[in-house]
Formats: structure tokens, sequence, C-alpha cells
């Protein structure tokens, strides 16, 4: 099975409209009493009916079946996919893992199974916090159709491109670039390059939105027209399918009949996007200092408290590095707020080893870190007459203000390195009393 793209309405959060049939879209209201075609009407919404009409989000479908036509759930056995946080004390460690490995030849593992669960904090039920996972899949999602209804799904490739079929229509996306799946909404995930691997933020509190700009102005970082929501486009099968929910935490399964991506047209502001992180315009010091890193910031998910996070998304893409008598890489640092990192391409200039695509790292609140002692040697020690350019590298961190626990299977993973901290034991005694 596969819907092709029908290609993409450009803007973040814009009030889209799309039919793949001529007609299909009522003009002037919403809920006909015939809609075009024989289609449903059907609303789906991703914020309380009454909230601020410029945080109001919801789309309307124009459907072959309502969403409501399915069998009964019963629960699904994936136990790497949960949102099971506080089991038992959390380490303060530094901690960092390798790559995800990817499942065998003789295990063809889809989208949904291939997902394990890394990290989080907070949870649906609470609708706070967010679930940090990392998937490796080798087969394309066949007869089966996901949706999520704890949280919106920024997914993140890192090797291996993804053709992500949605009621909305088809997002592609390769690695550095991103898509981002409402709450609710079903799609389908298949693999063109038959395999891959890469890490996704459940964000189970308010949706993701561009960060504010202050004084940078009305221009940078990331800007509206780079996001792309997806064209209408449908599939109209019958068969004997898959229905697979994630629901307070678990996964659970229906009989459906028939393709729920049935959707011929749609409005309204609630939709999937992507973006391509090459596009961001990176912000920084033409004088001195390093600037704190929110100015790497895509979106953040907004807590109730202003000016602080639930969870934020940021990255570290290509740029020149310019500032006089300073130490250029990221400094050390403790930070009240929890960091998980990943990197997509290349290396990432804070260290110098051990730091590898497809790997990740978790540092939570008040812990230690910063450059590896090789890093700091180089660093301190380099020539700042000319510029550097960061070449080759994509680095991500999701970042939250609660700490992120990681999970058991995570702190257990045979693909977690026991021995990070040992980056930091060759940092000499550099002190000299005068
Ligand atoms: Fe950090």
């Amino acid at each position: 099975m596969a819907i092709s793209s029908n290609g993409y309405q450009s803007g973040f959060g814009n009030e889209f409209a799309s039919e793949a049939i001529a007609g299909t879209l009522p003009v002037g209201r919403n809920s006909p009493q015939k809609v075009a075609h024989g289609l449903y009407a059907e609303q789906l919404s991703g914020t309380a009916f009454t909230a601020p009409r410029g945080e109001n989000r919801r789309s309307w479908l124009y459907r072959i079946r309502p969403a409501a036509m399915h069998g009964a759930f019963e629960p699904y056995a994936q136990p790497r996919l949960h949102n099971d946080f506080e089991a038992g004390p959390v380490t303060p460690d530094q901690l960092r893992w390798n790559p995800l490995p990817m499942p065998g030849v003789d295990a063809p593992t889809d989208f949904v199974d291939g997902l394990l669960t890394m990290a989080g904090n907070g949870g649906p039920a609470a609708m706070t916090g967010m679930g940090v996972h990392m998937y490796a899949a080798n087969k394309s999602m066949d007869g089966r159709f996901f949706y999520d209804a704890d949280g919106e799904l920024l997914i993140v490739p890192q090797h291996g491109r993804l053709h992500v079929a949605t009621e909305l229509g088809v997002l592609e996306i390769e690695p550095q670039e991103i898509a981002v799946i409402p709450r609710g909404m079903r799609f389908r995930v298949e693999l063109p390059d038959g395999e891959a691997r890469g890490y996704v933020c459940e964000n189970f509190g308010a949706l993701l939105r561009l960060p504010d700009l202050g004084p940078i102005g009305s221009n940078g970082l990331a800007n509206p027209r780079d996001f792309l929501a997806p064209q209408a486009a449908y599939e109209d099968i019958e068969g004997e399918f898959e229905l697979i929910a994630k629901f307070q935490g678990h996964l659970w399964r229906a009989d459906i009949g028939h393709s729920p991506l049935d959707v011929v047209g749609w409005h309204g502001n609630y939709a999937p996007y992507k973006y391509d992180l090459r596009r961001f315009n990176a912000i920084g010091s033409i004088s001195f200092d390093h600037p704190d890193p929110s100015i790497f910031l895509v979106l953040t998910s907004p807590s109730d408290t202003a000016g602080v996070g639930n969870m934020d998304f940021a990255i570290f893409p290509p740029r020149w590095l310019v500032a006089q008598d300073t130490f250029r890489p990221p400094w050390f640092h403790r930070n009240i707020a929890s960091e998980f990192m990943g990197l997509i391409h290349g290396a990432y200039d804070a260290k110098a080893e051990g730091f590898v695509p497809g790997g990740c790292s978790l540092h939570n609140c008040m812990t230690g870190h910063g450059p590896d002692a090789a890093t700091f040697d180089k660093a301190s020690s380099a020539d700042l007459s000319m510029p550097d350019v960061v070449r080759d590298t994509m680095a991500f961190m999701f970042e939250a203000r609660a700490v992120i626990r990681p999970t058991v299977q995570a702190l257990q993973a045979s693909h977690r390195q026991r021995d990070y901290q040992a980056c930091w034991a060759g940092l000499r005694r550099n002190f000299a009393a005068p």
C-alpha cells in the first residue's frame, strides 16, 4: 500500500484547505446536510473548544467513513513502548548510549514495534511532560495504522527516509528533516530505504509552537513559511486491517475493515507538518562569549509558567564561530532544565568522540557536564584570529523543565556506555596560585 504525496502547503499553524477531488470542501460552512460526493464530515480538535483564538486548533475532515468505525480495542503487546517513568530512584549520573541496534533480517520490525522508550517525565494522564523514544525498523507498516491519543509526536529521523501517510496527506521526510504528527492523527509509516532509525519526542503538554523572538525581531531561527503541511491525499481500500492506539501509556489494537486514510478533503489548522532543519537561521555572537543555547530553539511546548517550556526542541546546526577571547564550544554547565541530546549527522563540537550519529545522551537537572577533555584542550589553545566553521553537524536536544527519568530498559540496555564519565577524567588541574 502507498499513497503518493500531493505536495505541501506552506506556513506554521495556518488555516489550510485542501481537497484531492475538486468540490469536496463545503463553502461557507463546515457541516452541510449532505457533504459532496457522499462523504462524512468530522471535526478533529487538538485544543479545548474554548482556547483563545490564537491558540485554538481544529480541522474539519471530509472522509469516506467516520473514525468511529472499527472493532473493540484489546491490549497490544509491545512492552518496549510505554510511559512508566516513575520506577525507583532516578540516578543523577551523566548517561550516554550508542545507537539503538537495528533489528535483524530475521526479525522484521515496523515503526510501531520498533519503538523503544528511553526516558520521560509527567504523563498522558496529567497532559504534561514528555516521553523520549527511539525507533529502529526494517519493515514498512503493512495493513496497520497507528495513532497516539497521549501526545503529539515529534519524529527526528537519523537514518533512512520515512514516508508518513496520514489522514490529511503524506509527509516525506529524510534525516535532517523532522515531522510532527498531531495527537490523535492516524498514520502509517513506510520505509523507502528498507530500514530506518531515529528519535521521537512524545509531547503530552501544550502543542508545539514557534518560540517568541524578542529582540531578534520578526525573522530568524525557524521561519514560519518553511513548515509544510500536506495536501489532501487518500486511499479507498477495504480489507482486514489493524488500528493500533496508544492510550494512557499503553498500546491497544482493534480490527478495522478499511483504511482510515480516507480523508478526501480537509480544512483547518490542526495538521501534521514537516520542517527541514537545514533551513534554520542560526544566530550567534559576533563579539565575544557564547550565548545561551536558547538561540537554537526550533519549537517549544509552553508550560503554565511564562517563559518556561514543558519541553523544547533545539538544534545545533552548521554555523560560524567568530567570538574573540572566547572558549568557543559549549561551556561547562549545570542547568535547572534537563537535557536529552541526539546526533543526527556528523560530529558534535563539544565531544571529540563517543557521541555518534544515532547515539544519545542525558544530562539531568544540576548534573555537571560540558566539553570532554580533548575538546577542552583543543579549544582553549585554538587560534582565535580566524573564524572557525562548524561543518557537517546536526545535533538536537529535547529539553524539559522536569527531570527526564531514564527507563529501566534504557539503563540496562547493552548499548549504554557505562564508562561515559571517563570523557572528563583527563581534565587536568591547571590552577597555579600567583
Ligand atoms: Fe547541556
